[in-house]
């Protein structure tokens, strides 16, 4: 399939890359629109990302009351444990930085069951984007070795999702159990960045760009094709 794709030469310079495209998104939305939102993501990629962003000169650029923080997934588990991507990203930016409280909007999690969670974070969502499925300014995916980006594994009913924003799902990954955006939401993004690094990620990389479109629809991440296009920032071990 097509892939839109810049190979940069390490991790350090991959997150600075991220980092300065999320700075020109996120100068774009506010000068159009007063306000930027992000749907951040979790796992190990974005960490370098995020750590930048707490530092000169992302932290004085950012117009931290205009920026709103999503999440695309986040594991079931309390907003204090370390497998939580909410926590991961307070830990490495959002304690560190201006922000006011009520723009960081993580998905509620053990305090509810997982579905009545899903559907809480979907009114919130409503609340703040209106009745139609959001177009979140900037969306960050992940990629892991099989595909998957969000907590939409491959194979997953919620791939086939065409109502609700918001799921509770089971995933064969650690915790199983997570809340995730439908491709309601994520085929909707209005930039859409991709972060991929590490040799462990060559091989999907390899065969996502060898696939054809119907062959490569077997792979979560494929199947996120928003309007405002996707673009895949590497880092060289991933490219290959
Ligand atoms: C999560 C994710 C997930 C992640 C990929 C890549 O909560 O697990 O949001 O989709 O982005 O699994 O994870 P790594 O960056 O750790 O490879």
């Amino acid at each position: 399939m097509h892939m839109d794709t810049k190979v940069f030469p390490d991790f350090d310079s991959l997150s600075r890359a991220a980092m300065d495209e999320t700075m020109r998104i996120v100068h774009q939305a506010v000068q159009q629109r007063g306000r930027f939102s992000i749907a951040l993501s979790g796992g190990e990629t974005p960490n370098g990302m995020y750590r930048l962003w707490a530092q000169e000169p992302y932290r004085q650029q950012t117009p931290w009351k205009q920026v709103h923080l999503f999440w695309g997934d986040e594991r079931y588990v309390p907003h204090d444990d370390p497998l939580s991507n909410f926590w991961l990203a307070r830990e490495n930016f959002i304690s560190r930085v201006p922000i006011p409280p009520q723009n960081v909007h993580p998905m509620p999690t053990v305090s509810a069951p997982p579905d009545e969670s899903a559907k809480t974070y979907e009114s919130e969502l409503r609340n703040f984007f209106g009745i139609d499925a959001p177009e979140i300014d900037l969306q960050l995916q992940g990629l892991g070795q099989e595909g998957h980006t969000a907590s939409l594994f491959p194979g997953s009913p919620a791939l086939e999702e065409k109502q609700r924003w918001v799921l509770a799902v089971e995933v064969p990954a650690t915790p199983p159990q997570r809340i995730t955006l439908t491709p309601v939401v994520l085929n909707r993004g209005r930039n859409t960045i991709f972060l991929v690094s590490g040799a462990s990620k060559r091989e999907i990389i390899a065969a996502l760009r060898n696939a054809s479109d119907s062959q490569a629809s077997q792979y979560t991440a494929a199947r996120i094709q928003p309007p405002g296009g996707v673009l895949w920032m590497l880092d060289k071990a991933a490219a290959g």
